[in-house]
């Protein structure tokens, strides 16, 4: 099985990319690191403790890292997508295993250097951990095989200002550091997410499972169905960021296309701020692909992930 970390902000989504992986044969989830996202660092840690223990995975050690963006602030938690708690307000038993002593960066670089250049890197937050890493270990991208980002919206609207996603433009300094480093990188953005989407038959059938985790994903996506009825679907459903974007790290989706393009993030004070810079004009234009080119960015996928989801959960173990 591959080794793979991931770093996120438990949330809805997040957790079922957890499950997703944990119940995943092929992927060796090696450890999960927190920052503060959706919740606080240590509200996600709490939460991907528990969600990991409704699969039984009480030996995957979560540490919890930043709360603060690297200039100090605090992310705008999203309690409007993700319920009060993070995970739908659904409420789970306290979990028995403990949030790790260790830092959440001590973790990343630790896990990495342990997977002797074989660690896959997930990250669906905010990417304040992973610049703090950089910064304490430069060579992290040569310690790991790739890194895949969800996030970022290349020509698809921005879910917290009209360009910016919440993982890039929540820090956009850590996230500028991040793509200048040199990474195999995959970037997942809004342009694929928002079109991959969970519906009330996924619900449906997660109920019809009856298992823990199956429950507790489909009562977890209430909250988050309606925040995208309201304001960001045609129907009742939601997008699949982090999962499709776990799918992808662990190469159980292939994207239809993913160019190699030159990625940027937008710093300055102004209205784009925190938005990615995708150079497309080599994909639309006859201009030649920039010999700069830092990421594949993912523009296109089949629209069928959500089905293979509902069935990698169906795999869990039902209650007894
Ligand atoms: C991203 O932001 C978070 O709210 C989700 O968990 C996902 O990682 C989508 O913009
Ligand atoms: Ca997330």
């Amino acid at each position: 099985p591959q080794p793979l970390l991931m770093d996120c902000d438990t949330g809805v989504d997040d957790a079922l990319a957890l499950l997703y992986l944990a119940l995943s044969p092929d992927v060796d989830l090696r450890a999960v690191t927190t920052v503060g996202g959706n919740t606080a660092a240590r509200q996600a840690a709490v939460n991907t403790l528990q969600v990991l223990e409704l699969v039984g995975r009480t030996d995957i050690p979560v540490a919890a890292g930043a709360d603060r963006t690297l200039n100090g602030s605090l992310p705008h938690y999203a309690t409007h997508v993700h319920g009060d708690n993070g995970i739908g307000n659904v409420q789970l038993p306290a979990p028995t295993a403990p949030v790790a002593d260790t830092d959440a960066v001590d973790l990343i670089i630790e896990t990495a250097r342990q997977a002797d250049g074989a660690l896959s890197l997930l990250a669906t937050a905010p990417l304040t951990n992973l610049a703090l890493a950089l910064r304490r270990e430069p060579r992290l991208p040569e310690l790991v095989r790739h890194l895949t980002v969800m996030g970022g919206a290349v020509h698809h609207p921005g879910n917290i200002t009209p360009l910016a996603e919440a993982n890039i433009g929540n820090d956009p300094e850590a996230a500028a550091l991040v793509l200048a480093a040199d990474w195999d990188l995959t970037i997942v953005p809004l342009d694929v997410t928002m079109r991959e989407n969970l519906t009330t038959a996924t619900q449906r059938d997660l109920l019809a499972h009856g298992s823990p985790a199956c429950v507790f994903a489909a009562r977890a996506l209430d909250v988050y169905f309606d925040f995208h009825e309201e304001v960001a679907l045609p129907f009742r459903g939601s997008a699949c960021h982090d999962p499709l974007a776990a799918a992808i790290a662990a190469g159980h989706v292939v994207p239809r296309l993913a160019p190699r393009l030159h990625v940027d993030v937008e710093t300055g004070d102004g209205p784009a701020r925190g938005a990615l810079v995708a150079d497309t004009r080599a994909l639309y234009l006859s201009y030649p692909e920039r010999a700069d080119a830092n990421a594949r960015v993912v523009l296109e996928t089949d629209g069928r992930f959500p089905g293979r989801l509902v069935e990698r959960l169906r795999t869990s173990t039902p209650a007894a």
